[in-house]
């Protein structure tokens, strides 16, 4: 089968750093084009960092990594530092990375390469806020068309939110930027808090990426480690959820997930429930569906293949 070729829009964060690490040990699966920074966990000097960080420790320092935007649309930045540390990726001490950043804008990169890639052959997979996306689009619609999927992290329904009552961090903090994405029209996977809050990192899954033995091992036990000390003590759950590596894992293994194929618009107006994803789950509206929004997952398959797969590295 044809290897899926991707760009990963990501404000590393350990979970996004999981995500990163998954697809680069999947090249029989995943090409993966380019990575892409967005501020949000972190400022972007911090996820530009991050994100050549751990593509060198993934041994793919070849990976073009590009900085992006700096802030949402039309907001301040909301960042996460409660839940990812100053860093971003708190948890091991790590030094500077030494591969370089791209010159180009991140936006310039996705519009670039969607322009020059055969249409309908390059998946999107963002897995921060939307900034970067929605202003690819706004700066050149004509690549709208040849986006072969849109496959992001965010949003919730059962869950409700994990920044405010109503909303999802990536949802949150640019909504105008997540409706842009979620109204363009092109085939759209949501991996929800509904779906990645039954992918909890639980003590003995820290422990299998330890005993990998490997330098890459050591680093995701100490990322969930550190990571999962925040959705503990907010939702007593038996560890962190492994929110972003669940948008690789459906590129590679579609079937452990599932969900309804909805109408999901964004609020946008309102301050109380700002970001909000108002999922149609049951269908009482005529809005047509624009998204496949996930429910559910085998939470142990997920942990099999993204400790087989880490355990490559
Ligand atoms: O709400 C979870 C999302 O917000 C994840 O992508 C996490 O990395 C943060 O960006
Ligand atoms: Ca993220």
């Amino acid at each position: 089968m044809a290897r899926r070729k991707i760009i990963i829009d990501t404000d590393p964060g350990q979970d996004d750093a999981v995500a990163i690490l998954l697809a680069l040990a999947s090249p029989e699966e995943l090409e993966v084009l380019g990575v892409t920074a967005v501020a949000g966990n972190v400022p972007l000097a911090l996820t530009q960092r991050n994100a050549r960080i751990v593509c060198e420790l993934a041994g793919h320092a070849n990976i073009p990594v590009f900085a992006g935007s700096d802030m949402p649309l039309s907001r301040p930045l909301v960042t996460a530092e409660h839940v990812h540390g100053k860093t971003g990726l708190d948890g091991p001490t790590l030094p500077d990375p030494e591969m370089p950043l791209q010159k180009g804008h991140a936006v310039d990169f996705i519009v670039e390469t969607l322009r020059n890639e055969p249409a309908g052959t390059v998946s999107l997979v963002p897995i921060g806020p939307l900034t970067n996306v929605a202003r690819a689009f706004q700066d050149a619609p004509d690549i709208m068309q040849r986006v072969q999927e849109i496959v992001l992290m965010g949003g919730a329904y059962f869950e409700v939110g994990n920044i405010t009552p109503a909303a999802e961090f990536n949802i949150y903090v640019d909504p105008e930027a997540a409706e842009i994405v979620f109204r363009s029209g092109i085939p759209l996977t949501v991996m929800p808090l509904d779906v990645t809050h039954k992918a909890l990192v639980t003590t003995d899954r820290v422990e299998a990426f330890r005993q990998m033995g490997t330098r890459v091992g050591a680093m995701v036990a100490a990322w969930t480690d550190f990571f999962e000390r925040f959705d503990k003590e907010k939702y007593g759950s038996e560890g962190a959820p492994l929110h972003d590596p669940c948008t690789i894992a459906y590129l590679l293994e579609p079937g452990l997930f599932s969900g309804r194929y909805i109408n999901v618009e964004i609020e946008t107006e309102s301050e109380l429930t700002r970001g909000m994803t108002v999922a149609d789950w049951w269908r009482v509206t005529d809005r047509p569906a624009n998204a496949t929004f996930m429910g559910d997952l085998d939470a142990k398959g997920y942990f099999d293949l993204l400790s087989k797969r880490i355990a490559r590295l």
